[in-house]
């Protein structure tokens, strides 16, 4: 992946480039939808990245050639004079513009530069493309300045560029996880205060994605409107945010709380308290207590929080009809939600035989293909060249 971005950068721009970045995709093993409400996650990132190849120029431009899915075509021009966001088919560039406009009003002198993208990881995917985007981004022009900047610190401009410039007032889990993230670990992060414990995933245990190819944009407002009905039940139960509130406390208001508001509220509390659970089950091998959990999670999601999917669901329904006898540990529905992808959690010698009865079951009921791979926890964001 990074010779090819290389060999991009050069066929495109005629030279070698000065800098090389590699930002990774994550998973979310548990703790879906709860990043904005103070709560506890574990993502880990996976071996599947946007690879940046870039070299600066003297005009205050940024030159972007990309081959992220359905975004190919001719270098795109972005003044550096003009940060505003862009419109319909041309949004994509928001990630990047959001970044850099971000950078500048923090005071960073922002470089003109040119810029190859390339990828192996699939967009729309719920596998945080977008928080790779701008992460690579971020990278770029530390790269090309004087400016050093903590992977927290890094991560919560590019959350500040999603919010402002993407519209989608997203969490901090997916910015932490792409830049924070440990190799061989899931990083349990506590959306409060930040504070980042890797876990260690035991040997002999493969991640597997299934993409269900349906396209998740949480920018449509949805993910917006699980955000605001949370937000709704804290104040009805008179907490700073839901992560403040027990599993009691929301059973004695449900009258006042509503079915939505409160059905939103108990998936926000037991799925926090399952991350608890799943991270002492994780480490202590107990996987029949980790798939329950995951198991758990994923229903709560599609009942209680209603951002599940028919393709989900069905993806996940025939990964426990494989069953643990098989080799499952867990599986549920990743990210946001809307559509994307599932993580399983699969014995090692068992992923090619699960991949297969997913791929089968799937092919049943619908009439597009899913596609699947799997994957390891990787590190998080880096700059590759210079180092
Ligand atoms: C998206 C958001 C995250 C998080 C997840 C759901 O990926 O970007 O902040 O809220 O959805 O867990």
């Amino acid at each position: 992946m990074v010779d090819h971005a290389e060999r991009q950068f050069r066929s495109i721009f005629g030279r070698a480039p000065d800098v090389l970045v590699r930002a990774p995709g994550r998973i979310n093993l548990i703790g879906e939808h709860v990043d904005y409400l103070g709560g506890l996650v574990m993502p880990a990132a996976i071996d599947r990245a946007i690879i940046a190849a870039a070299g600066p120029i003297a005009e205050p431009v940024v030159r972007v050639w990309t081959e992220l899915s359905g975004q190919k075509g001719a270098p795109i021009l972005i003044s550096l004079d003009d940060l505003t966001p862009r419109q319909g088919s041309d949004s994509w560039q928001n990630y990047l513009i959001g970044v850099l406009a971000v950078m500048r009003d923090a005071g960073v002198k922002l470089p003109g530069f040119e810029v190859a993208l390339t990828a192996d990881l699939p967009t729309g995917a719920g596998l945080s493309s977008s928080a790779a985007l701008e992460t690579a981004t971020a990278l770029i022009v530390e790269a090309l300045t004087e400016v050093s900047q903590e992977p927290i610190k890094r991560a919560l401009l590019c959350q500040k560029a999603e919010h402002d410039y993407a519209g989608v007032p997203c969490g901090i889990m997916d910015q932490l996880a792409v830049g924070a993230c440990v190799a061989g670990h899931a990083l349990m992060i506590d959306c409060r205060d930040l504070s980042l414990t890797p876990v260690p995933i035991p040997e002999g245990i493969a991640i597997v994605v299934a993409d269900s190819r349906v396209k998740h944009a949480l920018g449509d407002g949805e993910y917006r409107k699980r955000r605001e009905d949370c937000e709704a039940a804290a104040t009805m139960l008179g907490v700073p945010a839901l992560r403040d509130a027990t599993l009691a406390q929301v059973n004695a208001a449900a009258e006042s709380l509503g079915d939505r508001l409160f059905r939103r509220a108990r998936h926000a509390v037991t799925e926090i308290a399952r991350v608890t659970e799943f991270a002492a089950s994780l480490s202590g091998e107990d996987f029949s207590s980790a798939g329950r959990l995951m198991r758990a999670s994923h229903d709560s999601l599609r009942d209680d929080f209603e951002v599940s999917c028919p393709e989900l669901d069905a993806l996940v329904e025939a990964a426990y009809d494989f069953g643990p006898e098989r080799g499952l540990i867990g599986s549920r529905m990743t990210g946001g939600g809307f559509g994307g992808s599932t993580v399983s959690l699969v014995r090692e010698d068992a992923k090619d035989a699960f991949m297969e009865h997913l791929k089968i079951a799937f092919s049943k009921k619908f009439t597009h293909p899913a596609s699947f791979f799997t994957t390891r926890a990787a590190d998080g964001a880096r700059i590759l060249r210079p180092n």
